[in-house]
This record gives C-alpha cells, structure tokens and sequence, in this order.
C-alpha cells in the first residue's frame, strides 16, 4: 500500500529497513501534476526494483523570480490515486522547509553545462535541479533513478553530477512521451488554451522536419534549423527561445551533425515556454550498426 511520508527523519528510517532488508530501490524524482510521461518512469522503477519510491516537490530552488514556482500545477491527490494504481511503496512529499531549513546555502555548480541551452534564459535553474536531487538521493539512496528524455538538459546535468561526484546510482534516461499527435507530455501543458495547444505541436513538427532531413543526408546544423525556426516562426503564438543542435555529452552546439546529437528547443507559445527535443539519427548510420550486432 502507498505510504506517504513527509519529513525527513521518517524517509530516512523506510529508507534504512529497505537496505537492511537488502532491497533494491527504484526511484523517480518529481514535481507531481503527473502524466503519462512519469508513470512510464514508475512502472519501469517498479519493474526493475523491490520497492519504488517517488517525490512529489515543488522545488523552489529551480525557479526564477518570474518563473511559475506560486502557479505550478498541485494535484496531489490525484497523484496518489495514480501511484497507488502503479504498486508504488512510498511517496516522499516534503514541505519547503523541511527541505531547506534556515541557513541552508550549499548549491551544486555544474560548469560548462548549466549556462548552455535552457540555462541561458533561466540562470540558476541547474543548480537548483542538481542540489534537490542530490538531497534526494541522499534521502532514498536509489539503485536506480528513472528520469525523461524531454528534459534532456537535466539528465546531462544529473549524470555529469553522479559522475563526478561518485554518487552510487544508475541513472536511466526513458523516452519522451507524447500525445496523439506529438505534443510532449508536460505538467506546463495544462497551462494551455486548446488553441495554444495545437500552436503546441510546431514544436514536434520542427523536429520531425529536422530528422527528415538528417535521414535525407543533410549535416549542415544552420540549414536544419533554419527549417526548423521557418516551421515555429510561421505560428503566430510562437517565440523561439533557442533552437540548437549539440552533442549530447557536452551541449555544444555543433556545425555539422553527427549521429547521435540532439535537436533541442525551447519555444513559448504565449506565456508558457515549452521544450522537446530529438535524438537525430543518420538512416546509414543505423543500417551500418545493426549489421554489426
Ligand atoms: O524534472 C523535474 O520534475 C524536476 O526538475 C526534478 C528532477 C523533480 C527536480 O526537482
């Protein structure tokens, strides 16, 4: 049965009979308002693990002063219900100050990669991100925690901190969910009028026309982007943050694309900035690797 647990002193003595039980624990860092998206992470963290645990914070750490932190969807409730259907074990639900007691001040600076992509338009961001998630693994102490492709960013970030930092956790990444017709799932697409949410789906075309003409043999990153920026730009509720082909381990941006980099974007469409992105893959490339496994 779901357990829902909101100090620390009490996840941490779940956490303790877990390990000296010798069960392996599956974890999924959230913010709530779930969708589809986090209960494809659940259900492989309840697949490939004893027990599974998730958190439900709304972390203020990675807001910006003019960031939806106050307006962030809560549905609490309802997450539960979900997560009880899911055979979750424990919720972890802390309030801000539990979390961040007076005189808290350490942060997690991630060089070179926090001030790229999203990070540009929303400085302290990562290390809110990677000083939450840090706190949590300490908290859960996870085998394994399980986070989405669409916030690709974040799971460069977060394994570059486990890397470095020796943290004794397997990161996976699963695929981004979509609905029907492409949007990526998110918790911000509830901000959306249902005419935003079709302006919504310039963002999955653009990348669908990018990995069309990476298949087509196109490498030349400016000529893809341009396309792409065409296909957003001709959406009137669009304003394009960033567009940026890059590598996938050091979010340069490259020149010519290679197999494997990714297509990222972060677009607004009226007040609710939104972000997707691809994994591009040459056809070639492809039919080249399988035959040799
Ligand atoms: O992806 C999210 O929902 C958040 O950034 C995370 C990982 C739960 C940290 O607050």
């Amino acid at each position: 049965m779901l357990q829902v647990i909101t100090s620390i002193e009490d996840i941490k003595q779940r956490i303790k009979t877990f390990k000296e039980n010798q069960l392996s624990i599956g974890f999924v860092p959230t913010m709530g308002a779930l969708h589809e998206g986090h209960l494809s992470l659940v259900r492989q963290a309840r697949k490939e693990n004893d027990k599974a645990v998730v958190s439900i914070f709304v972390n203020p750490l990675q807001f910006g002063i003019n960031e939806d932190f106050t307006r962030y969807p809560k549905m609490f409730d309802n997450d539960c219900e979900l997560l009880s259907k899911e055979d979750v074990d424990i919720v972890f639900n802390p309030k801000a100050a539990e979390m961040y007691p007076n005189g808290f001040c350490t942060s997690v600076i991630m060089e070179h990669l926090e001030d790229k992509l999203c990070g540009k338009s929303r400085p302290g961001h990562f290390r809110g991100v990677a000083a939450v998630v840090l706190k949590l693994f300490n908290l859960v102490k996870p085998d394994a925690a399980y986070f989405g492709q669409k916030d690709f960013q974040q799971t460069v970030v977060i394994k570059s901190m486990v890397a470095d930092l020796n943290l004794d956790v397997n990161i996976k990444v699963l695929p981004t969910i979509r609905d029907k017709e492409g949007l990526a799932l998110s918790s911000r697409n509830a901000y959306l009028s249902e005419t935003e949410k079709n302006d919504a789906l310039c963002l999955y075309k653009a990348l669908i026309k990018a990995q069309t003409m990476a298949n087509a043999g196109a490498k030349n990153a400016r000529e893809i982007t341009a396309e792409m920026e065409e296909i957003i730009n001709n959406c009137k509720s669009a304003k394009i943050d960033y567009i940026s082909i890059v590598n996938p381990e050091t979010l340069e941006a490259v020149s010519e694309v290679q197999h494997g980099d990714v297509d990222a974007l972060a677009v607004r469409i009226g007040k609710t900035r939104l972000i997707d992105n691809i994994i591009l893959f040459f056809l070639l490339a492809v039919m080249w690797l399988s035959s040799y496994s």
